[in-house]
């Protein structure tokens, strides 16, 4: 048996490898290519909800079951084979799923990875209830912010929610750099924006940017802030763009120059950034605010089982021993921390990385997009240098972590 001398560990942390660039410029051009084919024949008018009738609130009764109790952590458990409960939605029942997550119809024939449900160790996730959400969300604004593991899990919560609506009371919009769901006989809006470092950067432009040559901006973020402006729940997320290399090319303070930035230092400098404006314009009574930690990759199978070559293709059961992937930097963990610790608003985490950690069978693998194209036959046939190690397939992971956030959103309307 020959035996390949694994990556520097050291740079394994911090470095995703070149096939991850080939990724990127994939993920951007699934926006291009998205936003050319914006579905149904929606009016500006529905988009601006010119004409909900009623605003009536209805009480969510909230029983004791979905209580999370104080004290629990409910991103510590395992996931448990549940074929009943899980999927919550199907690749057929949701049209609004984009070719890029539905792993199933694009030639994947294992499909154990949609009934595992995440239990926590100490105690109950609340069932997932779309009429619930629906009525918290009566007449405001869900945003989720950053990146297309963001825009995984955007199109994830649209899937949960959108099978009690109506059609005709329903529509999906692409402005880049949004996207815009709306349920209008409740006002409510679950929305989506690109921006992958959260502060500004020359890959903003939702549809045109370079990959390569990125640049960030890491005291900037004022043409980005002012569209979440008053917005009643906003989940943030930033990681997967600023691993590229070790280093990063951006700007901070004066005079203005470009200048090479070690990538933690850079991630420190904008959260940084990003937190002023939270602090600035966030008003805790009325609007919430998530923020949610790296999203793992699972990009070379040695790390969980040691002699193996291969990455996230053909793997078709979660992790079951305690793991964590090299891929998830633990100095940005902690960055994140610092930095949501210091803040004097509150800012929820939603730290699904460990979670996550364990689902090694989960991403789209072959089974996605490339170039906004499926893969080919041959390209399939090569995992090792095609396989989307990355993102999700939904019916899928992001599900849990909408779960999750429905529990919190929960607790606070029990409590408000
Ligand atoms: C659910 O899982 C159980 C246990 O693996 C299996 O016996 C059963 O056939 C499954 N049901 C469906 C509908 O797949
Ligand atoms: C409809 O929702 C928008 C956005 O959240 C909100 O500003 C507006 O007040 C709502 N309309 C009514 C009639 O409540
Ligand atoms: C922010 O917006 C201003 C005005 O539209 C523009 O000049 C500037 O280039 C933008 N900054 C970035 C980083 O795109
Ligand atoms: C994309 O951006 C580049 C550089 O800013 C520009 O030269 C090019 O014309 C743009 N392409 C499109 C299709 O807008
Ligand atoms: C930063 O930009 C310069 C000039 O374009 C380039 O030569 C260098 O490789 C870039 N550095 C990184 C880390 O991308
Ligand atoms: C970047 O900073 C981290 C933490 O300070 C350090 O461990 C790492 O060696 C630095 N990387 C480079 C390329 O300078
Ligand atoms: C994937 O699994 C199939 C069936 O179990 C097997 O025939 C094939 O060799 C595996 N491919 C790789 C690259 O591990
Ligand atoms: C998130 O959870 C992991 C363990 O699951 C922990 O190591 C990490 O510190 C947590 N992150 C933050 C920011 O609290």
């Amino acid at each position: 048996m020959t035996t390949q001398a694994p990556p520097d560990r050291r740079l394994g942390q911090l470095i995703f490898p070149v096939a991850l660039t080939s990724l990127l410029v994939l993920g951007m051009v699934r926006v291009v290519f998205e936003s050319l084919k914006s579905r149904g024949n929606v009016s500006i008018l529905d988009l601006l909800g010119s004409h909900h009738s009623r605003v009536v609130k209805l009480p969510i009764m909230v029983s004791d079951e979905e209580v999370i109790p104080d004290g629990c952590n409910v991103f510590e458990g395992k996931w448990i084979w549940d074929n009943v409960s899980a999927p919550h939605y199907t690749e057929d029942s949701c049209s609004y799923l984009v070719k890029q997550v539905t792993c199933k119809r694009n030639g994947r024939t294992d499909s154990e990875y949609q009934n595992w449900r995440w239990q926590p160790s100490a105690c109950n996730l609340p069932r997932f209830n779309a009429l619930k959400l629906l009525e918290m969300l009566r007449n405001k604004r869900l945003m989720f912010v950053g990146d297309s593991i963001q825009r995984g899990m955007f199109d994830s919560m649209v899937c949960l929610v959108q099978s009690v609506i109506a059609d005709g009371k329903k529509s999906l919009v692409r402005i880049p750099p949004r996207k815009i769901f709306r349920a209008e006989e409740y006002n409510a809006s679950i929305e989506y924006y690109w921006a992958p470092f959260l502060v500004e950067s020359n890959s903003d432009h939702a549809t045109n940017h370079t990959v390569l040559k990125r640049f960030v901006k890491l005291d900037s973020i004022d043409n980005h802030s002012k569209q979440w402006e008053g917005v009643d729940i906003l989940v943030f997320e930033s990681y997967v763009w600023w691993m590229y290399k070790p280093l990063i090319n951006a700007t901070y303070g004066f005079p203005y120059k470009v200048g090479e930035y070690n990538v933690t230092t850079a991630y420190k400098l904008a959260m940084q950034t990003w937190a002023n404006w939270i602090e600035k314009s966030i008003s805790p009574i009325t609007q919430k605010v998530f923020f949610m930690s790296m999203s793992p990759t699972h990009l070379w199978s040695w790390e969980w089982e040691a002699g193996t070559d291969g990455n996230c293709f053909n793997e078709t059961r979660p992790i079951e021993k305690p793991y964590w992937g090299t891929g998830s930097n633990l100095d940005i963990m902690g960055t994140i921390k610092n930095v949501l610790g210091k803040l004097k608003v509150n800012v929820r985490l939603l730290n699904i990385t460990q979670l996550s950690e364990f689902r090694k069978d989960g991403h789209t693998s072959v089974y996605g997009e490339r170039k906004g194209k499926l893969l080919t036959r041959e390209q399939r046939s090569d995992p090792k240098t095609y396989a989307d190690c990355i993102h999700w397939c939904l019916p899928g992971v992001p599900d849990t972590w909408n779960e999750i956030l429905y529990g919190h959103l929960l607790q606070d309307y029990r409590t408000s």
